[in-house]
């Protein structure tokens, strides 16, 4: 049987693209540290007629990646769908803030995504289509003054997520790259974003919408998909001008 393994299924938009992918019929496998929402989690999608397996893990050890294939090789998993999604965010000037917070969000948003991203190619049935749907950011397509760091993981993970496309485009593997911009979940908490989001609360998006673009965009083979007319036309300014007119902008989206 076929699965979709998604990370950060937990909360926000992962959470989101498991509920709309379980109303598409698709099996789970969901992963995140808080194992009783994922146990909760589990129980209501159940009930809709799809199987769903969950695992605990913490995305920050190394090891991560291996543990969860070698939990799908000891369920006899068919993983055929990878969403890389779990991800943090850290807020404030790079050299005021904890350097050690700042790694961990490279270790989440890059190393973990690289590993799982492997690991999958590596343990997934080559003569199926397979598919990849990567969480990114619109921060991914300039700097981000005050998230210098996080924009900066996020647009390796675009350019990630276009290369390996073409790669294996021959190998029948599906890249997506999904692009959201503010969006209401649990993200802005632990970056301490309150305010930021308060002064920007007119351009948040719905994690659902977001999950269903990301899937109909992943299913459809797109390279990228933005949802929202606002960040689309952001994206492509950002695309169009110079940086040394843009960042100035980008940044005082992020002042408060
Ligand atoms: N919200 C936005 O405005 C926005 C905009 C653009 C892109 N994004 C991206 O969307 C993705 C999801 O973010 P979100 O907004 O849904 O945030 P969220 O509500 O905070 O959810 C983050 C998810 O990642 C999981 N996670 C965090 N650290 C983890 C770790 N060490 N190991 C395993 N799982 C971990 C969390 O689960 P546990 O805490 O249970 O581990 C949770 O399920 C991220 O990649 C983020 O960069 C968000």
């Amino acid at each position: 049987m076929n699965y979709t393994l998604i990370t950060g299924a937990s909360k926000g938009i992962g959470k989101a693209i498991a509920i709309e992918a379980a109303n598409r019929g698709m099996n789970l496998l969901l992963v995140a540290r808080s194992e009783q929402l994922l146990v909760d989690l589990a129980k209501e999608l159940s009930a809709k007629n799809v199987s769903v397996k969950i695992l605990a893990a913490d995305l920050f050890d190394a090891d991560a990646s291996k543990k969860i294939f070698e939990f799908v090789k000891e369920h006899s998993l068919n993983v055929n769908m990878l969403v890389n999604n779990a991800g943090m965010g850290f807020y404030g000037n790079f050299d005021e803030g904890d350097l050690q917070n700042q790694l961990n969000v490279m270790k989440l948003n890059m190393d973990a995504c690289v590993r799982l991203t492997y690991d999958f190619l590596k343990n997934s049935d080559a003569t199926q289509r397979r598919y990849i749907l990567n969480t990114v950011s619109t921060g991914a397509y300039q700097p981000v003054p005050k998230m210098s760091i996080y924009a900066a993981t996020k647009t390796f993970m675009l350019f990630f997520s276009r290369g390996i496309r073409e790669e294996l485009k021959k190998k029948n593997v599906y890249v997506t790259a999904l692009c959201p911009g503010g969006t209401e979940t649990e993200f802005f908490v632990p970056a301490k974003m309150e305010k930021v989001i308060k002064k920007n609360a007119a351009f948040m998006m719905l994690p659902d919408r977001v999950a269903k673009v990301g899937l109909n965009a992943v299913m459809k083979n797109k390279s990228v998909a933005i949802p929202g007319g606002i960040n689309m036309l952001g994206a492509i300014a950002s695309k169009l001008l110079p940086h040394d007119l843009v960042v100035p902008v980008s940044g005082s989206i992020f002042e408060t």
